[in-house]
């Protein structure tokens, strides 16, 4: 049994990039794994320092991730700051952090860019708290796009580095927990590539959507005129919307709709209408759940409070050896 955490930022709806590209095989992965899942809210600090969005997006998160599955009986599901631990721990790895090494990542020099008018030390040691959250449990292993790669290694050279300056082996280096052929990357409806919420309104559909939303976005996403010859390539945008298909159809349907293409029969207008169907039918229990997760107050109240008890112990006991080991002994 491997010790796994995820960090979740807490910008944004979930959409159907997200949930298959990551939280469908979170589902997974709680069967025969040791969990931690987390709401980043200290990391959204860095960028989205608004106290209300800040208070609403830590509960959508929440919400949307019980409501695809994530099950708080067979996995830690917890908010970031509700650990003292990890702000600790953070303190402490920032003496062997370098400014250097903070300042050659690459997130903070894009950051330096897009986000010029607020360059917080939250940002530059922003890698050193995603290292915390992972070492105060003791990971092995972080479920990480590519995008998190660099973090994840520096994440290992602070633990290294930690293990070598108090000549220990207490922190395992954490590797990147490999989904394999099981990592579906979803693309966006606009016709250019992934899903998201930043690439521009209708590329993206959240699993709260409601059907007509659905339906608008799905009907107006990008297409060419149609096939010239016989089993073409198909071109991009076309490629796309048979990905999600794929991913949310039956074989039968993608196979149907693959032979009209290649005979050029296909109409777009029949082909989008089945697909929005499609993805309908998929978000529909769980935009359910969402719905009626979202006004319970109560229940979303003791999953929290349960996830809070479970991470801190775990977390208690890995602060408690570190301070050991760095030296701050009772007199
Ligand atoms: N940096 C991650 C992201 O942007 C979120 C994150 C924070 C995280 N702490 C983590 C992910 C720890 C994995 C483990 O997606």
């Amino acid at each position: 049994m491997e010790i796994v955490v995820s960090g979740i930022r807490s910008t944004g709806n979930l959409h159907l990039g997200n949930y298959f590209g990551a939280v469908k095989n979170f589902i997974k992965m709680q069967e025969d794994n040791d969990c931690f899942f987390f709401i980043a809210d200290y990391h959204s600090l860095t960028t989205h320092p608004d106290p209300d969005s800040l208070h609403h997006n830590v509960k959508q998160v929440l919400v949307e991730y019980l409501a695809s599955g994530i099950d708080p009986e067979k996995s830690t599901i917890y908010v970031q700051s509700d650990l003292p631990e990890v702000a600790e721990l953070y303190l402490l790895l920032n003496m062997h952090a370098y400014k250097g090494e903070l300042e050659r990542n690459t997130s903070f020099k894009e950051k330096i860019k897009t986000q010029n008018e607020n360059i917080n030390a939250g940002l530059l040691t922003y890698p050193v708290l995603m290292a915390a959250d992972i070492i105060i449990h003791r990971a092995n292993k972080v479920p990480v796009g590519k995008d998190q790669e660099q973090h994840l290694e520096m994440t290992r050279t602070f633990a290294r580095r930690f293990n070598h300056i108090y000549k220990t082996e207490y922190f395992p280096e954490p590797q990147a927990y490999n989904f394999g052929e099981n990592l579906v990357k979803i693309p966006g409806l606009d016709g250019t590539g992934k899903m998201g919420k930043s690439e521009g309104d209708g590329n993206a559909v959240f699993m709260s959507d409601e059907p007509d939303i659905i339906r608008k976005k799905v009907m107006r996403a990008v297409t060419d005129s149609g096939p010239e010859m016989m089993n073409q390539e198909k071109p991009v945008e076309i490629q796309n919307l048979f990905t999600i298909m794929k991913a949310v159809s039956s074989a039968d349907t993608v196979e149907h709709f693959d032979g009209l293409y290649n005979n050029c029969e296909i109409r777009y207008g029949d082909f989008k209408k089945q697909l929005a169907e499609d993805i309908i039918a998929f978000t529909a229990p769980i935009k359910e759940r969402i719905d009626s997760l979202s006004g319970d107050g109560e229940y979303l109240k003791k999953v929290a409070q349960r996830g809070m008890e479970k991470a801190r112990e775990s977390a208690d006991k890995t602060i408690l050896e570190v301070r050991q080991i760095m030296g701050f002994r009772p007199f």
